[in-house]
């Protein structure tokens, strides 16, 4: 029996400090795409593939960050007596209980966010989310690995081709046999320098694991950079549980990035056909 992927975790305490100075009072995951915050695309792609609870792991100064899925009344009272529509703040509406919070206390690394968010998820599979891997695509990447999940169980998480001086920056899968999209995942290792990777293929910012996976990290073995790895966690699994590496039909974005944040505004921005005319032109001024 496969149990279906009911929660998803956000792990959204990070400093953010590739981004700075934008980050020094603003999370990361409040920096607008077009026309709304990185939380917003991530908690549309989990809402997409199903999720029903989504979690998130925040740390001092993130506030924002659940105040923005909360009713703002002034605002809305305001607009009404304008006489303005509150259509823009459609997808800001929540149901009672479709967030929740947990603090992470120190930044052990990103093995350790998603720890904290034990209690919650509980005896069930789950979703992880990292907002600032913005996926672009139809369906959504999280869907599309619900989907094959639907038929493969066990853990999977997205993966994707990384420029071979890229490896120091990612999770490297050591690959197995591939099926269709679908690779057996035989090792993990995170961030290697390019001459001890196993492989170019890289774990993007989306995962489906299973609950055993949290009492592995709750042993609290620190890995690259001295922190609590997930990717160290998940590699504990291997063998011992099916794990599969899936390469959906997306674009990613990494906008924890300058130039992946800037090219993300452009992308998204050219897809909306409100925005494309007065963008094309500009680029085209520029030769
Ligand atoms: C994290 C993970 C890494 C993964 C990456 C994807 O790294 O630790 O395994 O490949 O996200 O974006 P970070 O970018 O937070 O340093």
């Amino acid at each position: 029996m496969i149990k279906p992927i009911r929660k998803a975790v956000f792990p959204v305490a990070g400093l953010g400090t590739r981004l700075l100075p934008a980050t020094k009072t603003m999370p990361k995951e409040m920096l607008t795409i077009v026309d709304r915050p990185l939380i917003q695309y991530a908690v549309d792609e989990a809402r997409e593939a199903g999720i029903e609870q989504m979690i998130f792991v925040t740390g001092r100064g993130k506030s924002t960050l659940v105040d923005y899925f909360d009713v703002s009344f002034e605002l809305e009272a305001t607009m009404e007596k304008a006489g303005k529509s509150l259509e823009p703040l459609a997808p800001t509406k929540v149901r009672n209980g479709e967030i929740v919070s947990v603090r992470q206390q120190q930044p052990l690394g990103l093995g350790h966010a998603v720890w904290c968010a034990r209690d919650i998820v509980g005896d069930e599979p789950f979703a992880v989310l990292l907002p600032d891997d913005l996926m672009v695509g139809q369906p959504g990447a999280l869907k599309q690995m619900v989907d094959a999940y639907a038929e493969m169980g066990g853990n999977i998480i997205c993966a994707q081709e990384v420029a071979a001086d890229k490896t120091s920056s990612y999770g490297i899968i050591t690959p197995g046999e591939t099926r269709g999209t679908a690779t057996e995942v035989f090792g993990l290792v995170e961030k290697p320098k390019p001459e001890d990777a196993p492989s170019r293929l890289g774990v993007v910012g989306r995962y489906i694991l299973q609950p055993e996976l949290m009492d592995i990290l709750g042993k609290g073995e620190r890995g690259a950079g001295g922190e609590i790895q997930l990717t160290d966690g998940m590699a504990q699994l291997i063998g011992k549980q099916p794990f599969h590496a899936l390469k959906v039909d997306a674009v990613r974005h990494d906008c924890g990035d300058k130039a992946g944040f800037v090219l993300a505004n452009l992308a998204l921005a050219l897809d909306r056909a409100d925005l494309r005319p007065r963008i094309e032109e500009f680029l085209a001024s520029r030769g």
